[in-house]
């Protein structure tokens, strides 16, 4: 009986250990103020797979066969924390500056398709956001720039010839299966005002749904910021509340690869905390009204 809820020490050589694999893994890292989070997580997820040493576990998540097990671990230590309409003032610029200065280039050009990533999503709301302050937006553009194309009815989401392609990644299953299914409770939905609630969202029992017109545009997948091999050809890329939970090497190699995964003049967003001061010289601040994003400028070599 004592054995089995008796906790099993954890040395700090240990926790040192196995941060490794998550590292390489994902890029988190675990400063002192969050050491105490990462051996909670650790020892509840020894419990669950019965070893009775940290050595063994980090064995078993060193191995073959530990794949699957890194990943649950991974799963428990990700924050997953977000809202929709998060940061208010930055989605502002977003939607106003930003958006404006990325159509009219784009109508310039007759290139129609708009392409954004949120990485490291959570459960869809930022995905969600952005989709129908750029379905808002286009809708206002159209308005004061008419096309000659002829618009279909019952009048779309997103007017032609304009096409809209978001894409929303993490690393958590969990919450990439929340985003899909596009179910959010009255407390998540808080922040959501009622005009926008009635034009793109249903009820579903207690809960409200995402509207399939507006759903359709989020498609959601897997992939790991740590990787190299990243979606390019983005507009706009958020990655906000993300960075923050790695270290300045794992931070500067990510900005590094987004500005390869934008297209030329493309914007960043990163989270209210954090910012690329001392991390990248490629990209030039925007700042207004107390919102900011970072906009890729073209360096020789
Ligand atoms: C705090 S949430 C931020 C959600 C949203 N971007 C926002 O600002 O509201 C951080 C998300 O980053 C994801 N994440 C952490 N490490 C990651 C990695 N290496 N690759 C992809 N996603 C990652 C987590 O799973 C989590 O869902």
């Amino acid at each position: 009986m004592g054995t089995l809820t008796a906790q099993i020490n954890l040395t700090e050589a240990e926790l040192k250990l196995l941060q490794t694999p998550v590292y390489q893994e994902c890029g988190m890292f675990f400063d002192e103020r969050r050491s105490h989070f990462l051996k909670d997580r650790l020892q509840r997820r020894l419990k669950v797979v019965q070893l009775d040493s940290f050595y063994s576990y980090y064995r078993l998540l060193t191995s073959r066969e530990g794949r699957a097990e890194l990943a649950l671990l991974l799963e428990n230590l990700t924050v997953n924390e977000t809202s929709f309409f998060r940061n208010k003032p930055q989605l502002e610029l977003l939607q106003k500056s930003v958006l404006e200065d990325i159509l009219r280039k784009k109508q310039e050009r007759r290139d129609w398709t708009l392409r954004v990533w949120s990485a490291g999503c959570s459960s869809g709301q930022e995905a969600y956001t952005v989709a129908m302050l750029i379905c808002d937006a286009l809708a206002y553009y159209y308005l004061r720039n008419p096309l000659p194309f002829d618009m279909p009815t019952p009048k779309p989401l997103i007017p032609p010839p304009w096409k809209l392609e978001i894409l929303a990644s993490d690393i958590s299953y969990a919450s990439l299966r929340a985003g899909q299914e596009a179910l959010y409770s009255e407390q998540h939905m808080e922040p959501v005002d009622y005009t926008t609630r009635l034009r793109y969202f249903e009820k579903k029992a207690d809960k409200y749904g995402v509207k399939p017109q507006l759903k359709e545009l989020v498609q959601f997948d897997f992939h790991n910021l740590k990787t190299e091999f990243l979606p390019r050809r983005n507009d706009i890329i958020l990655c906000r509340n993300v960075m923050i939970y790695f270290d300045e090497a794992e931070q500067k190699r990510l900005i590094d690869k987004f500005y390869n995964c934008l297209n030329l003049g493309g914007y960043l967003f990163v989270g209210h905390a954090e910012s690329l001061f001392g991390l990248s010289q490629k990209f030039k601040m925007v700042h207004e009204n107390n919102g900011t994003a970072y906009q890729r400028i073209e360096v020789a070599g």
